[in-house]
């Protein structure tokens, strides 16, 4: 007999033999799960959390390991469950092999395979007689008309036509037209195949990915950090730069960071750039104005508008690209000045719409993109949560790279910290997810409350010059300790209570309350690697059950790569975005009460604070 069990947020369902432990079926299903003790109960590296279905009571052992006060969460250790029946579990990031880690960034899938590239086999005559008449563009008109993809091919990029003649004599005439739509871009010999690349510009990172165009693989995946960062952390930095001059660089270096991560790419899998013959870019509102060169100044005054609503297409060149000379760069509408064409994406490739019950959609980072869909409707806004969730403004902060420490556990006798640290390393530094977790940890002990305030006299609390702290380690490899300060609870409740407050709004103005909603999805790095539990305990999200949480990685990537594979989802998410509404939180008038209430660290706590401001669901 078999149970079925299936695995958030993978998205996948796996068979378990009556009597096997968890940890092993999920091995044999290619599901990488760390496990340094080789499964014997004793190194806590498999944790993972049942949502429903019959696993069983924990042992004594997994208890002890689980630090008792977890296990109401339903944490239990992989290696020890034997599922009695069918389960659903989650696997939190910080227990899956690296492999398996990049497997979120690609959670959701495109739909269709209809690329606005194509290649078209060709054998073009060419002439060597003395008399021959005509010219090599003519012959190769000729020739697409015979192969039959246009009843007229009528224009022809002028890098193209200046390949033209060489290419044609090198490869004897049997060569490969490669079209956009009606438009001839450039010509190449029949080994090769066009590429196309799907970038998600973010301020922070910037994540590629590319692909063939005629068999529709992605051949690489790739990510960087914006190299625009020196000109300030934030978009509002960021554009502050631009005013004063510095938009020609800020242009050049998104160019730059594009152009680099295709680099990687290409030497990875052995292409050529010539073979790059679209880009899809998708990013907020400010990457997309700046990599455009489009201004910016009206970005930073209310009523913060876009200088476009419209979908563009563009010469890779124009942009400073460095793709096939001939290449066009397709980049979806944005919708207001703080809600870009990445939420867009996101919201198209999570599907919204057509969910049936009312659904809610993070992308969380610097700036957090809320979406909510009702009936059909959906609805956006965007919550300036500041740099916390990605480590920015924390005294041990730092991306969630490797050695950043990305879960805490709090030994329930002792309040010792357990650390889980990226990669397995030393711990260098503190990230979003970690320091959510720290908190997390505080709140459920007793040793910081509601409030956010840490207290002092309970185990682990000390005084420092700048106040008090909790220390997680005294042993970095930069010989530094690791600590969780009150200045950085600060800094957390503030963007939690930007993040939430946005919620709360768009929940107000449908007239709806948090337990109306039927999914939550969390997109972004931040939303893929935080725990769902974490993020209830400090009331980041409004209160949920943990079941209906899902987490789906990049989605603004995912929904580029869907526009580079298929005209049908350009128009599609073209579409989508005339109907979105959004609702600006900063004309917002209920704004500062709700982002106060919302900065209380438990659902009680928000809930009687909200009660203060006679602050609730908007009525009618
Ligand atoms: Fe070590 Fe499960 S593999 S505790």
């Amino acid at each position: 007999m078999e149970h079925r069990v299936t695995v958030k947020p993978l998205g996948n369902e796996v068979a378990c033999r009556e009597g096997q432990a968890l940890l092993e079926a999920l091995r044999e299903a290619g599901i990488g799960v760390e496990s340094v003790c080789g499964g014997r109960g004793t190194c806590g590296k498999c944790r993972i959390r049942v949502l429903s279905g019959d696993a069983g009571s924990p042992t004594a052992d997994e208890l002890e390991r689980l630090r008792r006060e977890r296990a109401g969460d339903g944490l239990r250790l992989a290696c020890q469950v034997v599922p009695r029946g069918d389960l659903t579990i989650f696997i939190p990031a910080s227990s899956l092999t690296g492999n398996q880690r990049l497997q979120l960034e690609s959670g959701l899938g495109s739909r269709d395979f209809d690329p606005a590239v194509r290649a078209y086999d060709l054998e073009v005559e060419i002439p060597g007689e003395p008399g021959d008449a005509g010219s090599d563009l003519l012959r190769l008109r000729e020739a697409l008309l015979r192969a039959g993809p246009l009843a007229e091919p009528r224009a022809i990029d002028i890098e193209a036509l200046r390949a033209l003649p060489g290419t044609l004599r090198e490869e004897e005439g049997s060569v490969r037209a490669v079209l956009r739509g009606e438009a001839i871009l450039g010509i190449i010999p029949r080994k090769r195949t066009p590429l196309g690349l799907a970038v998600d510009l973010g301020s922070t990172k910037i994540a590629l990915f590319l692909y063939d165009l005629e068999s529709g693989e992605m051949l690489s995946a790739h990510g960087l950090l914006n190299p625009q960062i020196p000109y300030g952390e934030d978009i509002v930095t960021r554009i502050q730069q631009a005013l004063e001059g510095k938009d020609g660089r800020l242009q050049a270096l998104a160019a730059e960071g594009i152009t680099e991560g295709l680099s990687a790419m290409l030497a990875e899998t052995g292409r050529e750039k010539a073979d790059v013959f679209e880009a899809v870019v998708v990013g907020n509102t400010a990457m997309h104005h700046l990599f455009l060169g489009l201004p910016v100044e009206q970005l930073a005054r209310s009523p913060y508008l876009p200088a476009t609503d419209q979908p563009h297409e563009v010469a890779a060149r124009d942009l400073g690209l460095r793709l096939n000379p001939s290449a066009v760069v397709y980049l979806p509408p944005p919708i207001a000045g703080y809600v870009g064409s990445d939420h867009l994406a996101a919201v198209y490739a999570a599907r919204m719409e057509e969910r049936t019950g009312p659904c809610l959609l993070l992308d969380i980072g610097t700036n957090t993109e809320v979406a909510l869909q009702v009936e059909g409707r959906v609805r956006c806004c965007s919550c300036a949560s500041g740099p916390a969730f990605e480590g920015g403004g924390l005294s041990c902060g730092m991306r969630a790279s490797e050695g950043a420490v990305e879960a805490v556990l709090l030994d329930p006798d002792t309040g010792e910290p357990e650390l889980s640290v990226i990669g397995g390393t030393p711990p260098r530094g503190i990230c979003g997810s970690g320091v959510l977790s720290a908190l997390a940890a505080l709140l459920r002990s007793g040793t910081a409350d509601p409030g956010g305030r840490l207290l002092e006299g309970m185990p682990g609390v000390e005084r420092g010059t700048e106040g008090l702290f909790f220390p997680l380690t005294q042993d970095t490899d930069e010989g530094t300790s690791l600590a969780v300060t009150q200045g950085d609870i600060r800094e957390i409740q503030k963007a939690k209570g930007a993040m939430r407050a946005g919620i709360d709004a768009l929940l107000a103005e449908e007239g709806l309350d948090p337990g109306d909603l039927e999914e939550v999805i969390m997109a972004g790095a931040f939303g893929t690697y935080v725990d769902p539990a974490d993020a209830l305990a400090i009331a980041l999200l409004p209160p949920v059950p943990l079941r209906i949480i899902t987490q789906v990685g990049n989605a603004a990537g995912s929904g580029a790569r869907s526009m580079l594979l298929s005209i049908k989802a350009r128009r599609e998410a073209e579409a989508l975005a005339e109907r979105i509404e959004y609702l600006e939180l900063s004309a917002y008038p209920r704004l500062g009460p709700l982002f106060a209430a919302d900065m209380y660290l438990t659902e009680e706590a928000v809930a009687a604070a909200k009660g203060r401001f006679a602050l609730g669901r908007k009525e009618g």
